[in-house]
């Protein structure tokens, strides 16, 4: 996954996080090679907003496909996959946040059926893990997409 994918740190992260039942990731796979990669964030939300609006809700974290396999519809197989095991889970909708300045993601949730909550943007922490081990907390503000499964 590492090979393909970088981010070691965040990897490491998130794993060690899903073992301790916070949440799940999802990795696509293509020939034996990680091309894209979802965290399900099931623990409560790090945001005040989402945990007083949206109490309980899943989050599709960290959405990402390879570069040199975007626009082959992987992308949109990782929501599905993450969708369908939250539905199975009992899980009655799902949220996620984007930046307003990153259009090709909007189209994609867009096109999955999420709509922007009207609540307004939220200040969300992202966290940035560089590869000596130190992590950047950067401020970014989203919108916040939900849909309802089922
Ligand atoms: C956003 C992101 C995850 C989308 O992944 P993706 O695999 O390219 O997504 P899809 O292939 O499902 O959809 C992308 C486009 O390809 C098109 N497409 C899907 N399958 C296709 C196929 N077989 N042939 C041609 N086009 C196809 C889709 O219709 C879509 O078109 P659009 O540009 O008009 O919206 C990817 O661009 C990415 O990793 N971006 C950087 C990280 C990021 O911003 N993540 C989101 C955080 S909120």
């Amino acid at each position: 996954m590492v090979r393909s994918l970088g981010q070691e740190p965040y990897f490491a992260d998130r794993l060690t996080k899903q073992d301790a039942g916070h949440g799940v990731l999802l990795v696509a796979w293509q020939s034996g090679v990680a091309v894209g990669d979802v965290y399900v964030w099931l623990a409560a939300a790090e945001e005040p907003e989402l945990r007083a609006r949206l109490p309980g809700v899943a989050l599709l974290t960290h959405l990402e496909v390879a570069p040199w396999r975007r626009n082959r519809g992987i992308g949109t197989e990782l929501v599905w996959a993450a969708e369908e095991r939250l539905l199975a889970e009992g899980h009655e909708q799902v949220a996620l946040g984007v930046g307003p300045d990153n259009p090709d993601a909007q189209r994609l949730y867009q096109r999955l059926g999420y709509a922007e909550w009207p609540y307004g943007e939220v200040a969300t922490t992202n966290v940035v893990y560089h590869p000596d081990g130190r992590q950047e907390r950067q401020r970014e503000m989203c919108r916040v997409l939900v849909r309802k499964l089922g």
